[in-house]
């Protein structure tokens, strides 16, 4: 039932800061703590992350957690080439596997290959009972409940913030009551933001309205907020049909920039991390006549003047968290492009929710 809404993505949006709000009370402070804490009482030598499309976006950034604050080292990998590849995979190294339906057919042949490698598995998963389900030695539930819009929304934000609990879990941090109270305040300040950031769809909306006739869209991030690039990009050519390619901001000059031009759109994605890197980044996309739609901090006027449209976000107390923040902005920028464009939001044409072939 899609309430009041239009569709199953819009209100798949608005979800997000409830089933937040839920993970973090089931994790922290109900009967989720255990499974947590097991899950995070393996440590290995490093782990094999592998998935597709969105839930794999996910990943990396699930892997620039476990590196930054747990130093498990952790490759990334699309699960389609990770199993026809012969990876390197050593006993005491675990497999990690992210995937909303669990049904995945190359996710289920990458986790295959760990286990017959002697590989620990572990899944972040949605669907309870599915096969990656039943086929992992541990799993964690990103608890998103049924996710029906085929471009992935939700589910992604989940997996992403049950990647960061896993991390906690590893360093540690989950055994004392008082730390998890602190963390479950952050979690509730992310939820909240995001309560006030999608009440502010309108200003979303009126940039759909500006740049949806472009003929191109090409997203860029540094660091934690290069994954929220590509899976933009994804977003947009899933519903809306229109090409978009997410790059990391540095490295666009090494062939790319070529094709900008006055039709083409930058949505430059400018977090705290790596900001003045970022901002040059800009600069040389304007300096070939490109459309600059910035999704950056709030209140910053350097920023504003040089971007044609201007998305500020105020990310205190937030950092490590704010690429989910952006990914968010992102998802509704998509929505409504697609809609000017009149898609068929919910079920894009050749796409299936669950691809369980190869
Ligand atoms: C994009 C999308 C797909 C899935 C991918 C993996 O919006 O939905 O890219 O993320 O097919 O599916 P799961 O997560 O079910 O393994």
């Amino acid at each position: 039932d899609k309430g009041d809404f239009e569709h199953f993505m819009l209100k798949e949006i608005h979800e997000q800061p409830e089933l937040i709000r839920s993970l973090t009370q089931f994790y922290f402070h109900g009967e989720g703590l255990e499974s947590l804490k097991k899950a995070g009482s393996f440590k290995p030598s490093k782990f094999h992350m592998t998935a597709c499309g969105t839930a794999y976006y996910a990943g990396l950034l699930i892997r620039d957690f476990l590196e930054t604050y747990n130093k498990i080292p952790c490759a990334p990998e699309l699960a389609s080439e990770f199993r026809y590849r012969n990876p390197l995979l050593i006993e005491g190294e675990s497999g990690l596997f992210i995937s909303q339906s669990g049904e995945t057919a190359d996710t289920l042949a990458a986790q295959e290959l760990c286990t017959e490698s002697k590989l620990k598995t572990l899944s972040i998963v949605n669907v309870d009972g599915s096969t990656l389900f039943r086929n992992c030695d541990n799993n964690l539930l990103i608890r998103a409940g049924i996710e029906i819009g085929v471009a992935s929304t939700k589910a992604f934000t989940q997996q992403v913030l049950t990647g960061r609990l896993l991390s906690l879990a590893l360093s540690d941090e989950l055994s004392e009551e008082s730390k998890r109270v602190k963390l479950t305040s952050k979690f509730s300040l992310l939820a909240e933001k995001i309560d006030h950031l999608i009440s502010r769809s309108k200003e979303i909306k009126d940039i759909a309205e500006s740049v949806y006739n472009h003929k191109g869209f090409f997203y860029t991030g540094r660091g934690i907020y290069y994954p929220v690039a590509l899976e933009g990009a994804l977003k947009l050519k899933e519903i809306a049909y229109v090409h978009a390619e997410g790059y990391a901001a540095g490295e666009l000059k090494h062939g790319p920039i070529a094709m900008i031009d006055e039709d083409m759109v930058n949505v430059a994605l400018v977090g705290p991390e790596l900001f003045e890197k970022t901002v040059s980044n800009i600069q040389e996309i304007k300096a070939r006549k490109g459309v600059i739609l910035t999704i950056g901090p709030k209140d910053h006027e350097e920023l504003e003047e040089l971007s044609d449209y201007y998305f500020g976000i105020d990310f205190d107390g937030l950092e490590e968290l704010s690429p989910i923040y952006i990914n968010i902005v992102n998802q509704l920028l998509a929505y409504y492009i697609a809609k000017y464009k009149g898609t068929d939001i919910d079920k894009p044409r050749n796409l299936a929710k669950s691809v369980t072939v190869e």
